[in-house]
């Protein structure tokens, strides 16, 4: 049985003070809700403050990105050890913000990801395709791609450990969610690859996540899809009592 996740990924919103002072409204809220793991992704400089605010609740912290090695002269970047150090559980690698604006690609996400695997966290892997690969019926051959080349050399373990979200990059902040048709059959097809190419167990354990315009009207029926174990939130995140009415019905059972 998976434990669903429901990520909110705060991109470059919210200055330490916000995001503490959120932290404090939904750790109010959420004690009544189980079998669910609520994770923040706050900006680097809010990480620390926002990991010892969440201390003892059930919210855990993920950074939005690392660099793949653990120090040297990279200036400006953050290494996974050093996210983990400052509070973070989970790391957010290959979002397509990242891809498209900062030149990231698929090799990039491999060495990412097998960094926060060191470090001790869960990486939280992006794939999905743009809306011309959408419209040339090419979806599953690029998710085919991003999964061979991202996650090559991983081990059936850590795939079985893998936190993937697969989102749509039309979906991301456009208000045009996939619907959970759409959402089913990508997931249903990553989950049919990790099987071929990791095996059964692996792809019984590893977590896919939907992300793109989730809100808290299109969760639950998200959530019913077989393959669908939670979501990585943007622009409905950013509001505590909305992003807790999205972990609310984030569970199959809740629909
Ligand atoms: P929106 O929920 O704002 O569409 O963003 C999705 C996203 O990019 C989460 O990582």
């Amino acid at each position: 049985m998976r434990t669903p996740i429901v990520a909110g990924n705060w991109k470059m919103y919210k200055t330490v003070a916000e995001a503490v002072k959120y932290v404090h409204e939904l750790r109010a809220m959420v004690p009544d809700v189980t079998g669910v793991q609520v994770v923040l992704a706050p900006t680097f400089t809010a990480l620390h403050p926002v990991a010892e605010a969440a201390r003892g609740s059930r919210i855990a912290i993920a950074a939005q990105d690392v660099h793949w090695e653990r120090e040297g002269a990279f200036t400006g970047e953050v290494s996974a050890t050093m996210a983990r150090e400052a509070g973070a559980e989970y790391a957010i690698v290959g979002h397509s913000e990242r891809r498209t604006l900062f030149g990231e690609n698929d090799a990039s996400v491999n060495r990412k990801v097998s960094a926060v695997f060191a470090a001790g966290m869960t990486p939280i892997a992006c794939i999905g395709e743009t809306l011309d690969q959408r419209e040339r019926n090419e979806t599953f051959d690029v998710l085919d791609q991003q999964i061979t080349k991202g996650f090559d050399g991983l081990t059936t373990d850590q795939v079985g450990r893998l936190v993937i979200a697969y989102e749509p990059v039309w979906a991301i902040g456009t208000g045009r969610n996939a619907t959970p048709q759409q959402a089913s059959e990508a997931h249903g097809h990553i989950r049919t690859r990790l099987r071929q190419w990791f095996g059964a167990e692996a792809a019984a354990q590893c977590r896919i996540l939907y992300g793109g315009s989730v809100k808290p009207g299109n969760m639950a029926e998200l959530a019913g899809q077989p393959d669908v174990d939670g979501a990585l939130v943007g622009g409905a995140s950013l509001d505590p009592r909305g992003f807790y009415e999205i972990v609310s019905r984030s569970r199959p059972t809740a629909v």
